[in-house]
């Protein structure tokens, strides 16, 4: 079966054609790629400080069907040897979902072809299945993105369980206004992490919130405004030359890294005891930083279990999580098929709520 994926959640235009033969024969799922294509919209947002909603909708509009003949040419396949068509229902940017549900819709009342609704989250916590050290089942999913934070117990496709959540800001929004508060372009996690390579441990004192907390919630706002006073007292105080004003920036920057790690992974840590999971994911675009990556390496190695990530390039949103993800729930169970042509969009949905029977 050819699954045509769909991503426009938010400001990402993804489009993948992915083969379950390979999962099917027990191959490394990623042989199953046959053709991708993505447009990130990141330098159009930049010069707004965030993602724009309706000039992103546009954006879609505009790269949805070139990137799709992109994938095809990729594959070599044509628009007849699709057998299903997944497409990112929620949640998301609602104009920016529509694009991508209509263009799906479309195209499958065309071609008279199923077409499946996936829900963002579960393409993310699916992906790291098309990484070489695959996860088995049960596993522990600490997905951290632009818009969630959450630890969920995933015992198979299509069943997950939402262990703990963010109270407030997301761990990507939490990289993306310190980065502003840094002076750095957005979406700042990349930026913030490369500058904290450069920092010196420890300089600044700032919170880990909710470390101690018996719960697996989290809550990242109060990390930011921790930054914001280092920030206004540096600026309340003498000149300083501009090489300090950097040194101050890396600190600061390295602090904050530090500090949002420790706390993603002792509470992953105690999700993998709480649970007797042994496997634990990262996913989500957070999950591309290099100092979570190697703390949680670290502590595997010690604490006795596995860590397992998506490719690096499949961290951020694209086209291949949903071909992916759609297609491992058509094989799973057909409920979730639909020929109708209506479509709906869930730009607020919950992904236990999305649960296989
Ligand atoms: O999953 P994603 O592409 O989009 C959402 O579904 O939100 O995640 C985007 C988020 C942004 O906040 C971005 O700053 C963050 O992921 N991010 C990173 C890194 N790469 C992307 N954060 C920290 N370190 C990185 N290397
Ligand atoms: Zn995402």
């Amino acid at each position: 079966m050819i699954v045509l994926g769909i991503e426009t959640s938010c400001d990402e235009t993804g489009v993948a054609l992915y083969d379950t033969a390979a999962w099917e024969n027990g191959d490394l799922a990623a042989k199953g790629i046959l053709g991708q294509g993505l447009h990130s919209q990141i330098a159009m947002h930049r010069e707004y400080g965030g993602v724009v909603p309706e000039l992103a909708s546009r954006d879609h509009i505009r790269r949805v069907l070139p990137l799709l003949d992109e994938s095809l040419a990729q594959a070599k396949l044509t628009l007849g040897q699709i057998d299903a068509v997944a497409f990112t229902q929620g949640p998301g940017l609602a104009g920016a979902l529509l694009v991508g549900s209509a263009f799906a819709k479309s195209l499958a009342q065309g071609l008279n072809l199923p077409s499946i609704g996936v829900h963002h989250l579960e393409g993310h916590l699916l992906s790291p299945l098309l990484g070489t050290s695959a996860p088995s089942f049960p596993f522990i999913a600490l997905l951290v993105s632009g818009g969630h934070t959450q630890l969920m117990l995933v015992s198979k496709v299509g069943h997950y369980e939402l262990l703990g959540e963010t109270l407030d800001d997301a761990a990507g929004e939490a990289f993306d206004k310190t980065a502003k508060l840094l002076g750095l372009d957005y979406p700042g996690g990349t930026a913030i992490s490369k500058l904290a390579e450069k920092g010196q441990v420890g300089r600044f004192d700032l919170p880990k919130p909710m470390l101690h907390s018996k719960d697996l919630d989290f809550s990242f706002s109060g990390l930011k405004t921790a930054v914001l006073n280092q920030v206004k007292k540096w600026d309340a105080g003498e000149l300083k030359s501009p090489e300090q004003m950097a040194q101050f920036h890396a600190d600061l920057a390295r602090s904050f890294v530090d500090s949002l790690v420790a706390v993603l992974v002792s509470k992953s840590e105690k999700a993998l005891k709480q649970t007797g999971c042994k496997h634990l994911v990262l996913a989500g675009g957070v999950g591309a930083n290099q100092q979570l990556r190697s703390a949680l390496n670290e502590k595997a190695k010690k604490g006795g279990f596995e860590v397992h990530y998506p490719p690096l390039e499949l961290c951020t949103d694209n086209g291949v999580m949903i071909a992916f993800a759609g297609a491992l729930r058509m094989l799973a169970d057909s409920k979730g098929l639909s020929k109708s042509g209506a479509f709906d969009i869930k730009p607020r949905w919950d992904l236990a709520s999305n649960n296989l029977t």
